[in-house]
């Protein structure tokens, strides 16, 4: 069982180290990990945008430098946003790297919640096979 409250709870705490003066747009992500560690991820921006890393990436990142590579979902939110908010493409990829399409992603928005499953957000990946082989 998820405790999805507690899922939200850390990612609302995750936006708070967000570093985004160039966008003001503060987002967190909270990684439930199969041993029941969360781990946090905010954005991290540069001034030379391009090199800007998304909440989800820096969470599931971190996870990986930790030794953390099992997952079981991920929250995500923004406090400058009412509306929920999805994954980026390249977001979706990374996560791809790691977990099934069945990984569950709870999108948060100001006053609810949508579950989406990744396979959903990240339909047809033809690189599936080649997960950590290439
Ligand atoms: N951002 C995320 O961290 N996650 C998302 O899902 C969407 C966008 C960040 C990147 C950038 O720092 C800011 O939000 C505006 O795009």
């Amino acid at each position: 069982m998820i405790d999805i409250e507690k899922l939200q709870t850390q990612a609302r705490m995750a936006s708070g180290t967000a570093y985004a003066p160039y966008s003001k747009f503060r987002v967190g992500a909270a990684l439930l990990c199969k041993d029941g560690q969360i781990i946090h991820g905010c954005n991290v921006e540069n001034r030379s945008f391009g090199l800007t890393n998304c909440a989800e990436r820096s969470a599931i990142f971190t996870a990986l430098s930790m030794g953390i590579r099992d997952f079981k979902a991920m929250a995500i939110y923004s406090p400058d946003c009412d509306e929920v908010l999805p994954p980026c493409g390249a977001c979706r990829q990374v996560i791809s790297e790691f977990v099934s399409g069945d990984f569950p992603l709870f999108l948060m928005g100001k006053d609810k919640v949508e579950k989406h499953l990744l396979g959903e957000l990240f339909p047809l990946d033809s690189l599936h096979d080649l997960k950590g082989k290439i």
